[in-house]
């Protein structure tokens, strides 16, 4: 009986010692938004361990809905989640949370979302900058750009990251210390649509399109967004990846788009311009393919600077009639193309120390610069209807560098 009784209790103990804890699961990358097209948003946020994902949102006019999502393993040991939400109605603001199993009480922070616009809508606006990837370490500044975007983040739907997000090689390990923690106060409010630089271009099947969720093959892909008409390519090392491939898909994506009223193109190399990067002839090949299919904006990145182009046809030369007061153009010819790698590395400071003095004057090509200045800056685009309102807005104190405005 005493045996017995020893026994019981043995096993007791062992038992009592061996009950698992609860595991402690790290939130390694806050929530980001992708691919919100249509009535649709994909929400994702990566812990160092777990499963069971879900999303509850809603709206001052929707009760809580709870929205399940898929957890897998990532190439860089951790895990991702993602959990698509559908039928979402128009042009509302939802609060959501994001949960793994039980540890919903460790991730109760509220983010928000506004659901997509409409065509008749016609009135949002957006951010596209390049170069942002830099680390601070090596004198990169994206922190002081989120710095930058926060506050302008209710009147934003979205952004375009016009490709070198991470420097040096886009690799995928580099992402959540040279971006998304720099970012934790933006990238979970809005979507944000990248091109690939050269900069990233390094397998990138097995780094950038492991991080972003994208349309189409993810290297090049396009959307709609209200009135507006959006086409993202991929220069690879400024001779474009694919390059038939994609410029055949390129034409047949412009020579679709019959409902819009602007078409915007984003990628990071420049075509013709007058910083100290080449002209990339592979971009200037498309300006043909821009003009027959009535583009209305070209945005790169590339060089560490901020320069908007006066209006340019097929030719790569800017338009007689559009050289005028290089502020106001009246439904013009051609297409405008800006430079916005101002993002987070700026020639002449820190890695990219050689001195740089934009110098329009003594540009190989005629006109062509409306405006250029040289500073850290993103670029703001409104759209209401068929006006365009650009602003070059300086990421260290808000300030406005440039500013122009497109009607049609
Ligand atoms: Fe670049």
């Amino acid at each position: 009986m005493k045996n017995h009784l020893f026994a019981i209790v043995l096993i007791g103990l062992t038992l009592a010692c061996s009950k698992p804890e609860t595991t402690e699961l790290t939130l390694i990358r806050k929530p980001y938004q992708q691919s919100a097209f249509g009535d649709s948003l994909t929400i994702l946020w990566r812990t160092d361990q777990g499963e069971d994902a879900y999303v509850k949102y809603k709206s001052n006019e929707h009760d809580w809905k709870t929205v399940k999502g898929i957890s897998r393993s990532t190439n860089v040991g951790n895990m991702e989640h993602e959990v698509v939400l559908k039928d979402l109605p128009h042009n509302s603001l939802f609060t959501y949370q994001i949960f793994n199993g039980d540890h919903e009480w460790k991730f109760k922070d509220e983010y928000t979302f506004q659901s997509q616009k409409t065509s008749s809508d016609s009135v949002f606006t957006f951010f596209a900058v390049g170069d942002i990837g830099e680390p601070i370490e090596t004198g990169g500044t994206p922190d002081l750009l989120a710095h930058a975007l926060k506050p302008a983040l209710d009147q934003m739907d979205f952004g375009l990251l016009l490709g070198d997000i991470i420097y040096p090689d886009g690799k995928s390990e580099d992402y959540d210390k040279n971006l998304f923690t720099h970012f934790d106060k933006v990238f979970p409010f809005i979507p944000v649509y990248p091109v690939l630089g050269n900069h990233d271009w390094h397998e990138p099947d097995s780094n950038y399109t492991q991080e972003w969720k994208l349309p189409g093959n993810e290297h090049w892909y396009s959307f709609d967004y209200a009135n507006v008409h959006f086409t993202a390519l991929d220069t690879k090392n400024g001779e474009m990846h694919l390059y038939d491939e994609q410029l055949a898909w390129l034409e047949n994506d412009l020579k679709s788009v019959s409902d819009k009223d602007w078409k915007i193109v984003y990628l990071h190399h420049n075509g013709n311009s007058c910083t100290y990067k080449e002209d990339y002839e592979a971009v200037v090949s498309l300006y043909p393919i821009f003009e027959t299919y009535d583009v209305d904006l070209v945005l790169n990145g590339h060089a560490h600077t901020y320069e908007r182009l006066n209006p340019m046809g097929a030719e790569g030369v800017v338009l007689e009639s559009e050289i005028g007061d290089k502020v106001h153009y009246n439904a013009p010819e051609g297409f405008i193309s800006i430079t916005v790698g101002s993002g987070g590395k700026l020639r002449g400071v820190g890695s990219d120390p050689k001195v740089y003095t934009p110098d329009p004057e003594n540009c190989r090509h005629e006109n062509l610069v409306a405006n250029a200045v040289h500073d850290w800056a993103y670029l703001q685009v409104a759209i209401e209807g068929k006006t365009l309102k650009g602003k070059a807005i300086a990421t260290e104190d808000q300030s406005v560098l440039d500013e122009f405005e497109v009607v049609k």
